[in-house]
């Protein structure tokens, strides 16, 4: 039997918005005179916003309080907001596209679990709103991965058992949720190389390709 429930990670697995997270965390640094560059980056995949800033800010000089942290993190998000508005449906590719609506006909459900609290926003740019059967992200949850929260919320969401549902991820960090929430994944990008991705893919419609052992 294949998976009930599918649940996907969206930055980096439906869509690709690291340049415009990129942009938006070093036009923040620069204005606080931290240094950044795209290898920390690479550092903030599927973490949280604040866990996010916490990693730029090991370069900092300067302690700073929660009320700063949170006007730095408020002010990226700006940023990051101003530049989702360039995301149109074009940005979403054919291949995503066709491998989600093959999925839904073979009687798949689909979800999302993103860390991301722009999640609706993101959707909506990509001509997605309403798509998915649920929607688990950054609003919905205390704990950000490698915590398996979004995905459990997610697979609750879709009324299915972690062990029905099979979670795609791009991030070391989601493959590390994925296992601690009693999930099967899959891997693309960086996330392929987990020592514990169930199936590491090439691309995204290898996904078309798994076939579950039982
Ligand atoms: C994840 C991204 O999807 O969302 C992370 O991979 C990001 O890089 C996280 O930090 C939180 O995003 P947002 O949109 O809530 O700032
Ligand atoms: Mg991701």
């Amino acid at each position: 039997m294949f998976y009930k429930g599918i649940i996907f990670d969206l930055d980096g697995v439906i869509c690709f918005t690291d340049k415009y997270h990129y942009e938006a965390w070093k036009e923040t640094a620069d204005e606080i005179d931290v240094y950044f560059d795209e290898v920390i980056n690479n550092r903030l995949r599927g973490i949280s916003r604040m866990a996010s800033l916490e990693i730029i800010l090991e370069r900092s000089q300067k302690e700073y309080t929660k009320e700063e942290k949170e006007k730095i993190a408020y002010e990226k998000n700006e940023r990051y907001k101003k530049l989702l508005h360039q995301m149109s449906p074009e940005d979403l590719s054919a291949e995503v596209k066709d491998t989600l609506d093959t999925l839904r006909q073979r009687g798949c459900k689909l979800a999302i679990g993103s860390s991301s609290r722009n999640t609706k926003l993101i959707l909506e740019r990509l001509g997605l709103k309403g798509y998915f059967d649920a929607v688990s992200d950054g609003t919905n949850i205390t704990r950000s991965k490698p915590d398996p929260e979004v995905f459990l919320k997610a697979a609750e969401f879709l009324g299915y058992a972690p062990s029905d549902c099979l979670v795609v991820e791009d991030a070391l960090a989601g493959i590390d949720a994925a296992v601690a929430g009693g999930f099967d994944s899959a891997g693309v990008g960086e996330a392929a190389t987990h020592g514990k991705v169930t199936y590491p893919l090439k691309t995204f419609s290898d996904l078309l390709k798994i076939e579950r052992d039982s």
